[in-house]
């Protein structure tokens, strides 16, 4: 089938939830995707930050093969060994403060079973989240996201929500001074936003406010997690110790899976029930989980990630724009409208992110990108940027 049939067939049985690139993909190897036309692109999107290896990385395939050999799935009413060491493998490679794992499978799954978590062990009914924030789309991450468009037709449902700016510590104290919040949950990067960094000594300091207000700080690792900021948690580059973390997107390189990270005295508040979902820690799924996690350790990827981010920084200089975020999770805010810059690229055959802030183009690379692909997109960037754009006049 070619793109065009492809686009119609999908549009014609599928829910039109989905923006769509009028692009139909049909395989991937590293940097590397080609569609149903056999037309060639670099990939520096990851189909939403997901692939920290690249397409179809060897280890991870391997894996998944092996295991599919085995036992496709068994749910957590039984033990596995699989599921054991992908448990054990995570939590060793995260900070010593975190004691425990719940697998799930996604991003916003992972944020609703923190935000429960949170609530059970308080007995406090309100979250606080930050403006411009990110956190899902079913109704309990949906609470906590801050963008109308998502949230205003099914306020009713949402839980008790305060929204206050990031990097605003008054704001912060005065909400969880009324001692009825669970948790404060922060993106470390809001990455849809634009790449918005939070300050690391505000993040030490919201830290210390939610200790001294008995609230659970949660902190979203969904695309700051497993080492694409340059270590595996983004909290050991920070002063801060969060009660939960989550993690999803590149912890399967592909394959769906969540996780929630949890510190003992968390761990200590759970009991049996608190939560469960059935494909949660599945074999295919821990398998791959344990090849992610082994190859970014093992061939030392999150310092790649930051060297990846240096190059990038280097290579735009001069161009007239500043690049935001870290390792592998890159905002450069251009001097016009990112939308045609995007879709100049695309036509160019690189794929690239638009953001919350219409500036910005985000780049996700994988962590494994080696140099030659790095100057290659840094190539078509300069070609794009040096046709003046008709609306950088606006
Ligand atoms: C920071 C953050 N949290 C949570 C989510 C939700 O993850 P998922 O789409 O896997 O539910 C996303 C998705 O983009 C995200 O960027």
């Amino acid at each position: 089938m070619k793109t065009q049939d492809i686009i119609e067939l999908e549009d014609q049985f599928q829910l039109a939830t989905y923006a769509k690139l009028p692009i139909a993909v049909e395989r991937g190897i590293g940097c590397y995707l080609w569609d149903a036309d056999g037309r060639k692109y670099l990939d520096f999107y990851g189909g939403h930050c997901v692939t920290p290896l690249g397409h179809c990385p060897p280890a991870v395939v391997e894996a998944i093969r092996e295991q599919a050999g085995k036992l496709l799935f068994y749910s957590n009413v039984v033990y596995n060994a699989t599921r054991a060491r992908a448990a054990e493998l995570l939590v060793s490679i995260l900070p010593s403060f975190i004691d425990r794992v719940f697998f799930c499978n996604s991003g916003t799954e992972a944020n609703e079973t923190a935000l429960k978590l949170a609530r059970k062990a308080t007995g406090r009914p309100r979250v606080v989240a930050f403006k411009q924030a990110f956190h899902g789309r079913t109704l309990g991450s949906l609470s906590v996201t801050w963008n109308e468009r998502y949230r205003a037709p099914y306020l009713e449902v949402l839980g008790p929500t305060t929204f206050v700016p990031l990097n605003n510590l008054d704001a912060v104290n005065e909400a969880v001074g009324q001692g009825d919040v669970a948790a404060v949950i922060v993106e470390p990067i809001q990455s849809m936003a634009g790449m918005v960094e939070v300050d690391s000594s505000f993040l030490t300091e919201l830290g210390n406010a939610c200790r001294n207000s008995g609230t659970m700080l949660i902190l979203d690792e969904v695309q700051t997690g497993v080492g694409r900021t340059g270590t595996f948690s983004i909290s050991e580059q920070m002063d801060v110790e969060p009660d939960l973390i989550t993690m999803a997107k590149s912890l399967g390189s592909g394959i769906p899976v969540g996780a929630v990270l949890a510190t003992r005295a968390v761990a200590d508040t759970v009991e049996l029930a608190d939560q469960g979902t059935t494909f949660g820690g599945g074999m295919i799924a821990m398998a791959a989980v344990i090849a992610t996690l082994e190859t970014v350790v093992g061939e030392g990827l999150m310092d790649r990630a930051a060297e990846i981010f240096d190059s990038i920084e280097r290579g735009v200089a001069g161009l007239g724009v500043s690049v935001r975020g870290r390792g592998c999770l890159i905002g450069i805010e251009l001097d016009r409208p990112a939308k045609p810059v995007i879709a100049a690229l695309r036509e160019d055959g690189v794929l690239v992110g638009g953001s919350g802030d219409p500036r910005v183009i985000r780049l996700m690379p994988p962590l494994n990108t080696p140099d030659d692909v790095v100057d290659e997109f840094l190539a078509s960037f300069k070609r794009v940027m040096a046709v003046p754009s008709e609306a950088s006049t606006v």
